[in-house]
């Protein structure tokens, strides 16, 4: 008889065998920005997700340091007042995210590493990705031209890595070459390579004020039954020059993660997203779960399938659980 079980005897020799862990290092921490001096507001169905005036964004920042997550994603969520139909504040200068950028470099310099995400549907008033058609289709190659500009912007503002979300087709090519050519080959490219038109996304929508006015984002972003394309995407994106590939949502894909992860060899980042977070939430307010330690376990899934960086809303609960261990 194999006896498995005297490798789980008792928490010692189980600690030592056990093959995958979770280490604050890896956890990336979503957060979104208003363009206001001083603003906080709850998202509802996201207990403890905020949008930020530009005062609480860097309150957060400290917070975050100090329970010890030096990574975070940043959103701007503009008025829609600001939005237009290619969504300029993105890549003015003097935009939301440009400030938003300059106010954390200037007062946390490399303490904290920004990545921006790099997309348009919280800058333009339909809501979409980029530039529309007439017939309301996503003009590819023309919102290259004006994701080429938010990137120089944010680079400009001392961004520390983009991560492009709009799934365009040449975006690594073309952010990566526009980056090098200006100087800005240390900035490294988190591609949202394998990104699914889901469900899973309705939450964050209502915090970034971003769902399109008309249509989907089919036309653009996967089709949630495909995995063969979830690697040929994922491939091609490491041949234009992505430093990090991304699979989002999470956690109904991980089969995917493990694909990408079995033929690439860059590093592999999950977003596991609004909905998600929203699911474990309310399982939790109605007493249904052992909160902490399903949390650990989704955390755990995604490493096992392959996957060394978590973006999740989760870090600083996560940060308080693995410093009480
Ligand atoms: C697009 C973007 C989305 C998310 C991150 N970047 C939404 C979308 O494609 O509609 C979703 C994140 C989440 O649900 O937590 N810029």
């Amino acid at each position: 008889m194999k006896r498995f079980r005297r490798l789980r005897k008792n928490n010692i020799i189980r600690q030592m065998v056990q093959e995958n862990r979770l280490d604050i290092n890896e956890l990336i921490y979503p957060l979104f920005v208003v363009d206001k001096a001083s603003f906080k507001k709850e998202i509802s169905s996201m207990p403890n997700v905020f949008q930020l005036g530009f005062k609480e964004l860097l309150e957060e920042c400290r917070e975050c340091l100090k329970l010890g997550i030096n990574k975070i994603l940043l959103f701007g969520v503009l008025e829609d007042d600001k939005k237009d139909a290619c969504g300029s504040d993105a890549y003015n200068e003097n935009g939301l995210i440009s400030r938003a950028i300059k106010a954390i470099k200037q007062e946390f310099k490399d303490d904290i590493y920004l990545i921006a995400d790099l997309c348009f549907c919280e800058y333009t008033n339909h809501g979409h990705c980029g530039i529309l058609d007439e017939n309301g289709y996503l003009d590819n190659d023309k919102s290259l031209q004006i994701s080429v500009k938010q990137a120089l912007v944010m680079a400009q503002a001392g961004v520390d890595m983009i991560a492009p979300s709009s799934m365009l087709d040449g975006i690594i090519y073309t952010l990566r070459k526009a980056l090098d050519e200006n100087s800005y080959y240390n900035i490294p490219i988190m591609a949202y390579s394998t990104k699914f038109a889901s469900a899973f996304y309705g939450p964050f929508r209502e915090v970034a004020q971003s769902t399109p006015k008309q249509g989907d984002r089919k036309s653009y972003q996967m089709d949630v039954a495909n995995s063969k394309e979830a690697l040929l995407e994922s491939l091609e994106d490491e041949k234009q020059g992505a430093d990090i590939l991304m699979v989002k949502p999470a956690l109904a894909f991980l089969d995917v993660v493990k694909d990408i992860s079995n033929h690439s060899k860059l590093p592999i980042a999950v977003y596991n997203v609004s909905g998600e977070y929203a699911m474990l939430k309310n399982a939790a307010k109605q007493n249904l779960i052992d909160y902490d330690r399903m949390l650990i376990e989704i955390m755990l899934s995604f490493k096992r399938a392959g996957a060394s960086i978590i973006i999740t809303y989760h870090a600083k609960e996560l940060a308080l659980i693995l410093g009480a261990k």
